[in-house]
Parts: structure tokens; C-alpha cells; sequence
């Protein structure tokens, strides 16, 4: 499966580089934003393409099996960008993969992510995240919305909990949402559903395929 990665350079978007590189299965393209990024994926042996989906990254798309939306526009950014990224930019994707019939979409979207959400600390993210995650359900592609609480650093332990509406929050490690994004191109299943997902005590395949009722399908020819 040609996996095409939108934020490959980010914490969730490098590990899952790593990890589709040497599954069997998969065939990962990075995009990234900097030509100095390239760098890292030639050594990975993941080829990159540089463009930015502020400004459309249609060109990259034809070919493509399945499309990972884990950028975003990070702390360190104001409201704007929030809404340009995180929102527009994530509308202006899955817009660009359902003309050209890229079929699957997975989203990384967040624990919360609602467009009225009232949260004190991340309304505008919450509510960024909330819109995109809405029009990727009224598109007609075969998607899986992640909704990761709390991302961490510390090494993945493999063991989620996982809930389309667990009703509380929680932290995961970047490398097991990682794992989860690579369960749910594996498992035909989880198309249409919204997956919450924190730490936990179930193996990511196991925690996934009860919650969506099935194991696997064949990958795609
Ligand atoms: N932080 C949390 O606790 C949390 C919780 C739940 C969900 N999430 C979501 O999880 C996802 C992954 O998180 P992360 O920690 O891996 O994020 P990250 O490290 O901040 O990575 C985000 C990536 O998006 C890229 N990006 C930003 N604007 C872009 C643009 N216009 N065009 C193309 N790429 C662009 C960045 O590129 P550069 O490398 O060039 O800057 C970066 O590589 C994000 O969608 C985030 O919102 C986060």
C-alpha cells in the first residue's frame, strides 16, 4: 500500500515513517516542508516529496493508496495558523484526495476535537480539529479518524485503551498511536468509525479489532 505521510517530519509523522518503511506491506512517501528535512528520510530509505498544504499538495496525491493526515500547526504557533492548518489546510486535502479517488484517509485528529467545543485551555485547536474531522465524515472517502488523547515521548508499551467515545481523557505515547495508524490500514474494519485512543492494557491489534468488530481483510491489491 502507497502510503503518502502529511507532517512526516513531526514526532507521530518521523516514527511512523520509520515503522511503515520496514513493514512488509507498505510503501511510505513523505511530505515534508523543508528541503533540509530530506535528509533524515533519505537515511530512513523513505522517499520525500517537499510541499506545504497551505498551498495544496494535489500533485503528490495520484498514485497514493491511503493518505495519514498527522500534521499540525504546533504550540508554538498563534490562532491563525491553528485554523490554516489544522482546519484548512486538513478541508483543502481531503477535497484534493477525493477528486483525484485517493479512497483512504486516516486522520490524526485529538480527544475533544469538536466545533463547539468550550474548552478553557484549546478551544480554537478542539474546534479546528472538530470542523476537519467533520467534513472528512460527509466526504465519501473511506476514512479512520484517530482521536489520541495527550501525546508523550516515552517509548509505546503496545497497550491502548480505545473507545469511540471513551468519556475521559488520557496520555499515549507518539510511538503507539503510531502503531495505531498502521492497525487501521491493516484493518478494513475501522473505516468510518472515530477511534479515541489513550494508554491501556489491550494489544493495539486485539484493542482495535474488538472495538471495530473484525480482524483483518486482505491488504489492498
Ligand atoms: N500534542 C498533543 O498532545 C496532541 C494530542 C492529540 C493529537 N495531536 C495531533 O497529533 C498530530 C501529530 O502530532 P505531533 O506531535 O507529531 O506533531 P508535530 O511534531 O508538531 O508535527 C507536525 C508536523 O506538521 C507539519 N506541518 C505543519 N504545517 C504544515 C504545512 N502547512 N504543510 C505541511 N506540513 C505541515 C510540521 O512540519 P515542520 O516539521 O516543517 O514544522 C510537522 O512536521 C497533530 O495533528 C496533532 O495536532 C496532538
Amino acid at each position: 500500500m502507497k502510503v503518502l505521510i502529511v507532517g512526516a517530519n513531526g514526532k507521530v509523522g518521523t516514527l511512523l515513517s520509520g515503522k511503515l518503511w520496514s513493514a512488509h506491506d507498505f510503501s511510505p512517501v513523505a511530505l515534508i516542508r523543508d528541503v533540509r528535512q530530506q535528509m533524515k528520510f533519505t537515511a530512513f530509505g523513505v522517499p520525500s516529496v517537499v510541499g506545504d498544504i497551505e498551498n495544496g499538495v494535489s500533485e503528490f496525491l495520484p498514485g497514493m493508496d491511503a493518505v495519514i493526515f498527522t500534521a499540525g500547526s504546533g504550540a508554538h504557533t498563534g490562532p491563525d495558523k491553528t485554523i490554516d492548518i489544522d482546519q484548512n489546510g486538513a478541508i483543502r486535502l481531503i477535497d484534493d484526495c477525493a477528486k483525484i479517488g485517493i479512497r483512504r484517509f486516516v486522520m490524526v485528529s485529538a480527544i475533544g476535537a469538536d466545533p463547539e467545543s468550550e474548552s478553557d485551555r484549546i478551544r480554537n485547536y478542539l474546534r479546528a480539529k472538530g470542523v476537519a474531522d467533520n467534513h472528512l465524515r460527509t466526504s465519501g472517502l473511506d476514512y479512520v479518524i484517530l482521536q489520541p488523547g495527550r501525546l508523550q515521548d516515552d517509548r509505546g508499551t503496545g497497550l491502548i485503551e480505545v473507545a469511540e467515545d471513551l468519556g475521559r481523557h488520557g496520555t499515549i505515547p507518539r510511538e503507539d498511536v503510531a502503531d495505531a495508524i498502521i492497525e487501521c490500514l491493516r484493518n478494513y474494519l475501522t473505516i468510518g468509525k472515530t477511534i479515541q485512543m489513550i494508554s491501556g492494557k489491550k494489544m493495539t491489534k486485539e484493542a482495535i479489532a474488538e472495538l471495530v468488530g473484525g480482524g483483518d481483510l486482505p491488504p489492498i491489491a
